[in-house]
């Protein structure tokens, strides 16, 4: 199977599609992935609710930045990013540095209905419907949009579709 020379970062808001479309990568390309949150909750042996509840936010995000650090060296892997990942500018230059940056967008309500069983999402606790969704998505486009070398929409789109176009664009850089 051809490989890649450099690595595929995912990034996109919670509930767009990034650890399904990893695993889809993987099967079907046979890459490595690097999935952030998990290796964090394997870290620091809790989930990322707990992280929160127990450190705070910013020693959570103080984690995704040196783990991306430490992703220099890879190759022909998918790192797929947490959703707040791309908020920070220094992990922005990181994720440049480690591959291409593929942005995974879907409607709010789409969204909602990808995220609304999970509880491991400490930032939409409580917070699960379309208006505070679309409110955060806002806040975020801008920086998520930057940080972007290709942008994929995924709703209504089956997992083998959006894989095979960023494998085509990856091949393409
Ligand atoms: C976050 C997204 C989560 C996780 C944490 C914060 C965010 O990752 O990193 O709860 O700020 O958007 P997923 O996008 O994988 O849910």
């Amino acid at each position: 199977m051809e490989k890649l020379d450099s690595n595929i970062v995912l990034i996109g808001f919670m509930g767009c599609g990034k650890t399904t479309v990893s695993k889809g990568l993987k099967r079907k390309y046979g890459m490595d992935i690097v999935e952030m949150d998990g290796i964090i909750e394997e870290r620091e042996g809790k989930s990322i609710s707990d992280i929160f509840k127990d450190n705070g936010e910013e020693y959570f995000r103080n984690l995704e930045t040196d783990l991306l650090k430490e992703m220099q060296s890879r190759k022909n892997t998918i790192i797929s990013c947490g959703g707040g990942t791309p908020l920070r500018e220094v992990n922005v230059a990181e994720m440049k540095k480690n591959g291409k940056v593929f942005l995974l967008t879907a409607k709010p309500e789409t969204i909602l209905n990808r995220v609304k069983n999970s509880h491991n999402r400490p930032l939409l606790e409580g917070n699960k419907n379309v208006e505070f969704i679309e409110n955060l998505l806002e806040q975020r486009r801008d920086k998520y949009e930057a940080c972007a070398d290709v942008v994929i929409a995924t709703d209504g789109r089956s997992v083998d579709d959006i894989c095979e176009e960023i494998m085509d664009a990856a091949k393409a850089f």
